[in-house]
């Protein structure tokens, strides 16, 4: 019997012995209810025996509960020896790397970055940038129009007004943010990225414009000879207007980007003296630099968002 308690290795099992053993009808039961007819040996040794069956009992009782709590805890155990999962560790977007870069340039030359809201009304957007009502800009073909008149900001320009309206002069600030053109190619979306830097204050002129975009362009694209040409151009809201070319690999020329001598009527509409200050403004596309940049050809994979992309594209 002590033996056969031993070796039992599961409750059930050992709960059928026990009631086999001390149920109603147990072995044990019948023996103990037979004590009184045995002399004092028989009865002392039939005590011990039963102390020590119980004894086994509760023993083996603990035992199998134990074994089954281990195999249990076995089976939840991590295998440290395994290989982790691959480690995937997300990258800047090739936009948000370029913006840290362009505004790390610009800040060091002492322009304050500003951003505005992206549904613009007529007056930062249009009016107070002089743009005269018959300008294509203003075309609901061009611009994505709103019922109330307001409208999805078509340039950061917007940003240079209101940069002027809650600032006092001089003022040396750029301007970043989503811009939005009914357009839609490789090299346009309908949503991109402009920015925008605009230096106001006494005598500053045209050389000091071209000084600094050629810095910001050679700092940027880590060119020390850069190569710049300027062409004649329009924008209502600058006078002289014009654009800047940068001579690129293979002796190519790019459109980088339009600027010019802001509008005296701007600044006007800013309620600043335009015989006391003057300032330039230069726009360019985010997108476009950082596309340069990376040697992108494609606007619309910046907001596929495509992870694969994002991953084998390493920028
Ligand atoms: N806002 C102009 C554009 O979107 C760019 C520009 C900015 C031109 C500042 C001149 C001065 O094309």
């Amino acid at each position: 019997m002590h033996e056969q308690i031993k070796n039992i290795n599961t409750l059930e099992e050992l709960q059928a012995l026990y009631t086999a053993t001390y149920g109603k009808n147990g072995t044990m039961t019948a023996r103990l209810r037979d004590m009184k007819n045995l002399d004092n040996d028989a009865r002392a040794a039939l005590n011990t025996e039963n102390a020590t069956l119980r004894e086994l009992f509760k023993t083996r009782q603990a035992e199998i509960e134990n074994a089954v709590l281990m195999a249990g805890l076995q089976k939840q155990k991590l295998d440290m020896s395994l290989n982790p999962e691959p480690e995937n560790r997300g990258t800047l977007h090739p936009l948000t790397q370029s913006l840290s870069e362009i505004s790390a340039i610009l800040e060091s030359f002492g322009y304050t970055m500003h951003t505005g809201p992206e549904i613009e009304d007529d007056w930062h957007n249009f009016t107070a940038l002089n743009t005269p009502l018959h300008h294509p800009a203003r075309d609901m073909q061009d611009s994505f129009f709103l019922e109330n008149g307001n409208v999805l900001r078509t340039q950061t320009s917007a940003i240079q007004i209101r940069a002027m309206e809650s600032e006092s002069v001089p003022i040396k600030m750029f301007g970043i943010g989503s811009t939005y053109r009914k357009e839609m190619d490789a090299t346009h979306s309908p949503m991109f990225h402009q920015i925008e830097g605009l230096y106001i204050d006494k005598n500053i002129t045209m050389s000091d414009l071209i000084a600094d975009v050629r810095a910001f362009l050679s700092r940027y694209f880590g060119i020390d000879n850069i190569e710049l040409r300027i062409r004649p151009s329009y924008f209502p809201f600058t006078d002289p207007s014009i654009e800047i070319d940068l001579k690129w690999q293979g002796g190519k020329w790019l459109e980088i980007m339009g600027a010019g001598m802001v509008h005296p009527n701007v600044l006007r509409n800013c309620g600043v003296n335009p015989d006391e200050y003057q300032g330039f403004a230069f726009g360019f596309g985010w997108d476009r630099l950082a596309m340069l940049k990376y040697g992108l050809n494609d606007i619309r994979q910046f907001y596929d968002s495509d992870v694969r992309w994002l991953n084998k594209a390493g920028f």
